[in-house]
């Protein structure tokens, strides 16, 4: 059995101690990739249909707009997963108004994880999951969820040692 990366990952502006900066690259993608590089699994990363802004602004407001409403953004239809090949998910995304992403939540909706082992990991500001495994454990009610990797977006380039640990 193989194991998978999946990650949803934002470009354009962004938070960063509590400032706006622009990131070509997403902080979650950065850390997904280490993690693709220590394990040798596949990385996936989960887009939506209609894309998030690129201002920071107005991806805050569609992302509260969606967790008020607990709308599940339509997916970017695409490669479709064979999640039979897989046994072990690291599932990553950024803290967003303090949980997953909408378009995360998607891919839950998306796919059948019971019976998975599922490794969450996320970047954010503030240093934390929020409510996100708490909401994850609800979605995830078959799979085994263990304990999670919380990096802080400005601190993903010079945490090789903490991803390397999490990996195991
Ligand atoms: C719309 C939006 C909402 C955010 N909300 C939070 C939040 O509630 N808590 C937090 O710690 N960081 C928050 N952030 C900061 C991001 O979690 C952080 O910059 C993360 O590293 C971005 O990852 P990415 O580049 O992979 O998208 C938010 C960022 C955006 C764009």
């Amino acid at each position: 059995m193989k194991t998978l990366i999946a990650y949803f990952s934002h470009v354009g502006e962004n938070l960063q101690n509590n400032e706006i900066v622009v990131l070509e690259k997403g902080n979650t993608e950065v850390v997904a990739e280490k993690i693709a590089a220590l394990t040798g699994g596949d990385l996936y990363k989960i887009e939506e249909d209609e894309p998030y802004p690129y201002s920071y602004d107005d991806c805050l407001r569609r992302s509260r707009r969606e967790d008020e409403n607990n709308e599940h953004p339509a997916l970017k239809a695409g490669m479709k997963l064979n999640m039979d090949e897989y046994d072990t998910i690291y599932l990553g995304f950024p803290i967003w108004y303090r949980t997953y992403p909408r378009v995360v939540a998607s891919f839950l909706d998306a796919y059948d994880l019971s019976g998975k082992t599922v490794r969450p990991f996320c970047t954010n500001d503030e240093g934390t999951f929020g409510i996100s495994l708490l909401e994850m454990q609800g979605a995830l009610k078959g799979a085994t969820i263990t304990d999670g990797l919380a990096i802080r977006g400005v601190s993903v380039h010079d945490s090789d040692d903490r991803i390397k640990a999490f990996v195991g």
